[in-house]
């Protein structure tokens, strides 16, 4: 028989809770974003974050069932964000999944919110293992080449910025509304990406490792030399920055990519996290799979940013691999794969 989970995520700014089926079906999957309440601080702050989740965490399990039309005796098992993340947060998540396991006799498991990004192309795309994952977020940057629900091995990662972070830093650099993803690449669409010649920061160094600070750096350096050459900044400055500074991310992700798939070869890539949302990228990385002889997937959008969908897969992966937590789960701010 099919297992049937609650999924609960609660590491960052959004409050979220699904059912999700061992077959791959999404019964629900409720999203509650937080967005307004940071606006004013230009980041999340982990008090209001944590005090919104400890707010809305049981209103959003309550609709994700009541839209699944499952009670929670119907359920399985329930799988929670256990880490890394802001840490008041994840505990209000963890607390609540301990709270309906212990209520309801459910198993608990205890998922890493990176394995639940990890696994999200078995989710909807049935991907066999291997596989090799790029997870480009706004906290994460790194390669993982996935052979099994427990089995991930790190090839490389940022070691500064994140690309999602760079994104929404060079958005602020321009004055440019939050949140600065999708808002850049928009405005990259109306530029021009060969009018400045942004660095590709690492790209002569051998290995997966990358790095996007730098190039955030010769982002301010170029808007202050336009500034002070015109006194200001004309529409098509900042169109043709962020098209140069897209086109300066997908070039470097494109190229780890490259040697990532050489160092791991996999017959398929995949993508995930909010920067997997970009166009300009996601073609970039098609390419190389193509290159490579590999499938690519990319999950829908809504599964590539944060969701609990992806929770609840990853802890049927993991109760199906033997997984099972107790009342001493903790929650762990840090938590590498
Ligand atoms: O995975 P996610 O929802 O949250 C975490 O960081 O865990 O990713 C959000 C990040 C933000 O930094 C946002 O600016 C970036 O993903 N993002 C994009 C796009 N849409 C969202 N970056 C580039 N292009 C986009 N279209
Ligand atoms: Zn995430």
């Amino acid at each position: 028989m099919s297992l049937t989970f609650l999924g609960i995520e609660s590491s960052c700014d959004d409050t979220a809770a699904a059912v999700v089926r061992e077959d791959g079906t999404i019964l629900a999957s409720v999203v509650a974003g937080q967005t307004d309440l940071h606006a004013d601080f230009g980041g999340v702050v982990p008090e209001i974050a944590a005090r919104a989740h400890a707010e809305k965490l049981d209103l959003c399990v309550e609709q994700a069932l009541s839209e699944a039309g499952v009670a929670l005796r119907d359920l399985d098992g329930i799988a929670v964000t256990a880490g890394p993340g802001l840490i008041g947060g994840v505990l209000a998540g963890v607390m609540l999944a301990k709270g309906l396991a212990v209520g309801t006799g459910l198993p608990l498991v205890g998922v890493n919110h990176l394995a639940g990004h990890a696994l999200t192309p078995r989710l909807t795309d049935q991907v066999a293992y291997p596989y090799l994952m790029l997870l480009v977020s706004g906290g994460h940057c790194q390669f993982l080449s996935v052979s099994g629900p427990e089995d991930f091995t790190r090839l490389g990662g940022t070691i500064d910025d994140a690309p999602g972070e760079a994104f929404d830093k060079v958005a602020k650099l321009l004055g440019i509304p939050q949140p600065g993803g999708p808002m850049v690449e928009e405005a990259a669409q109306r530029g021009n990406p060969k009018r400045f010649a942004f660095p590709r920061p690492l790209l002569d160094r051998p290995g997966c490792d990358m790095s996007f600070s730098g190039l955030k750096t010769a982002i301010l350096r170029q808007r202050d030399e336009l500034v002070a050459a015109q006194g200001g900044l004309h529409e098509q400055d900042r169109d043709d920055i962020c098209a140069g500074f897209q086109a300066a991310v997908a070039d470097v992700l494109a190229e780890k990519t490259r040697r990532a798939l050489a160092i791991a070869p996999a017959p398929t890539l995949a993508v995930a996290g909010g920067v997997a949302a970009n166009q300009t990228l996601r073609a970039a990385l098609q390419a190389v799979a193509a290159e490579a002889g590999a499938a690519f997937v990319a999950p829908p959008l809504r599964l590539c940013t944060d969701n609990a969908a992806m929770i609840a897969w990853a802890g049927i992966e993991a109760y199906n691999a033997g997984q099972r937590d107790g009342l001493d789960l903790m929650a762990r701010p840090r938590w590498p794969l």
